[in-house]
């Protein structure tokens, strides 16, 4: 597949895997996928999996991301992690505004925007997720909805944090319900995605951020998905529990 962006595909694992469950994961990911050099290839295991995965990817083609950090550096902040902690284990991404932590955690889009400035102050890369609803699909606002959430989500990011930045369209309906968005549906997003980039920052960084596809991706649709002109990559969810999945997802990408 011949793209000037190089496609990224993660695995957002979720709260999903042990320690020692990741550990079973990540060495047969390390396996399968050791001679692939044509995508970026990222794992997000859970906080606690980081460091156990950690280990393993540090001689291997696999980045290291997270699935949250906090927007503070440090302090009086029970719970959370800053970014300096998630460098101590090699991570390079995380991601930021999942649609299920705007659901379940709350997060606004101003929220993240301040976590993405964070994970930029450390020289991590951020995976904004944005994406509609069902409801807001049906009633025609997809665009208004991405737009919003685009302006909000990267507001105070610089031209040079936008190009260090990567995005994922992932419509909330499509997320865990094995309904995926057909791939004129995907490209027609990723590409009004990019036309608001344009507006937000310029030509040269829109045509340079990479923008992934998420929800439902598996080995039967990846293949389409990926070869759509703006789709330059996948956050896969439940696929990425299991080697055979996330690397039929990765070969049938290339
Ligand atoms: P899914 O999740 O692949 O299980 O739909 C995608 C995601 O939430 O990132």
């Amino acid at each position: 597949m011949n793209k000037d962006r190089k496609l990224i595909i993660a695995g957002n694992w979720k709260m999903h895997k042990t320690a020692a469950e990741a550990l079973d994961l990540i060495v047969g990911l390390k396996r399968e996928l050791a001679a692939i050099k044509e995508v970026d290839l990222v794992v997000c295991p859970p906080f606690t999996a980081l460091g156990a995965v950690s280990a393993e990817v540090l001689d291997s083609n696999l980045r290291l991301g997270a699935q949250n950090v906090s927007e503070h550096n440090g302090g009086a902040y029970t719970g959370e992690i800053s970014a300096l902690m998630l460098k101590e284990f090699s991570v390079r991404y995380v991601i930021l505004g999942h649609s299920e932590r705007r659901q379940y955690q709350g997060e606004s889009n101003e929220l993240v925007s301040r976590k993405a400035l964070a994970t930029h102050a450390a020289a991590l890369k951020p995976i904004v997720c944005i994406g509609e609803t069902l409801d807001e699909r049906q009633a025609n606002r997809t665009e208004t909805v991405l737009e919003t959430q685009l302006k909000g989500s990267l507001a105070g990011l610089t031209k040079d944090q936008m190009e260090e930045t990567v995005l994922a369209y992932e419509p909330v309906w499509a997320i865990g319900t094995g309904q995926t968005a057909t791939a004129e549906q995907a490209q027609s997003a990723h590409a009004f995605i990019r036309k608001v980039l344009v507006s937000l920052f310029d030509e040269s960084i829109a045509k340079r951020v990479r923008i992934q596809y998420g929800g439902s991706v598996k080995p039967s649709n990846a293949r389409e998905l990926m070869s759509q002109s703006d789709v330059d990559g996948a956050l896969v969810g439940g696929a990425s529990l299991e080697v055979r999945s996330f690397t039929d997802i990765v070969k049938h990408s290339i």
